[in-house]
């Protein structure tokens, strides 16, 4: 398992070549910066390019970054990482049954807010409702973030709205693609679905423990690497895109933008990241169905509440409040 309370020593290296933005940097400098003999220099070196990292070496000039792996592992995602803490610790495996369980054991121990946990392939992802998530190697990002949110519980489905805001503006800012969102929190790309968000909360009546932001963003799939029958409601960024994407790149657009928007949230309450979500919303002031565990109801999309619920108004003029449903457009 490579772990991701990797030395601080390999952090600041990284922090050091993010810095430089692929200019050489001196073996002399880096061994006084890290305080560290220039033997040891070279053992980090080494390591990263083990990693997958291109470094180029040139005596006199020193070392510099010519290109980082696609790979999602502890040392990519903090390299050049610009959140104040989401994502400072990673806990990376190549393969996991689902994220979501190890960041809940973790949360369960007393992990930090902003504790990340990555890994390249899931083997029961889970998705809402009891649901799968097909969750293949190295090509998506399966992650679960740790909150610790001063909230009361109720509260919680608004950190899942707020979530699929900042995915949005993250892949926005990444590919300059602008996806849609179908309440609650599914991410849409031409219609098809991209991205999944499931929220699992710990809490006693009045008080939250912690929350579970658990994201599965398809990056890099092509149409034949999906199951057939998801083939039609499934798509990835480099379907829609044409082109690969750093994975690495959008986990750390995804935590800045995560953090932004949840510093504003605990500021400033929800209304500023309704407006946002509704500006993404496509199910709003349409008809819609919602299949509830109560069955289905059918009605025009008003909007959601302050509390994230989504407001329906059946042919009676009635409006339900609905909680958890799947939505047909
Ligand atoms: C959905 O059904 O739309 C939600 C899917 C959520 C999938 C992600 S992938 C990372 C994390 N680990 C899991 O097992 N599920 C979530």
């Amino acid at each position: 398992m490579a772990h991701g309370s990797q030395s601080d020593t390999r952090k600041k290296l990284l922090e050091l070549f993010a810095e430089a933005n692929g200019d050489f940097i001196s073996g002399q400098k880096i061994s006084e910066i890290l305080g560290c003999s220039r033997a040891a220099v070279w053992k980090h070196i080494e390591e990263l390019r083990k990693e997958g990292f291109e470094l180029e070496a040139v005596r006199r000039l020193g070392y510099r970054i010519v290109s980082t792996p696609d790979k999602v592992t502890a040392n990519e995602i903090q390299l050049g990482l610009k959140t104040e803490t989401f994502g400072h610790f990673v806990h990376f495996e190549e393969e996991v049954a689902s994220t979501q369980k190890i960041a809940l054991k973790l949360a369960y121990e007393g992990a930090k807010e902003g504790t990340l946990v990555i890994s390249e392939l899931q083997t029961a992802g889970r998705g809402r409702m009891g649901r799968k998530w097909f969750s293949p190697k190295g090509t998506g990002i399966w992650m679960s973030l740790i909150l610790r949110p001063p909230i009361p519980p109720q509260k919680a489905p608004q950190l899942t709205l707020l979530t699929a805001v900042a995915i949005c503006q993250a892949i926005q800012q990444v590919t300059g693609i602008v996806p849609d969102i179908k309440w609650p929190n599914d991410i849409l790309l031409n219609g098809k679905k991209c991205v999944g968000i499931l929220t699992e909360l710990q809490a006693d009546p009045d008080r939250v423990h912690s929350v579970i932001i658990g994201i599965g963003v398809n990056v890099n799939q092509t149409v034949e690497q999906f199951p057939e029958d998801i083939r039609t409601i499934a798509t990835s960024l480099a379907i829609e895109k044409g082109e690969r994407i750093k994975r690495a790149r959008l986990v750390q657009e995804i935590l800045l933008q995560l953090e932004k928007l949840y510093h504003q949230y605990l500021q400033h309450g929800f209304r500023p990241i309704k407006l946002l979500w509704e500006g993404y919303a496509v199910s709003i002031g349409k008809k819609i169905t919602a299949r509830t565990l109560n069955g289905s109801i059918k009605g025009t999309a008003l909007g959601i509440t302050d509390e994230g619920l989504l407001m329906l108004e059946d042919e009676d003029k009635h409006i339900h409040y609905i909680h958890s449903a799947d939505i047909q457009l």
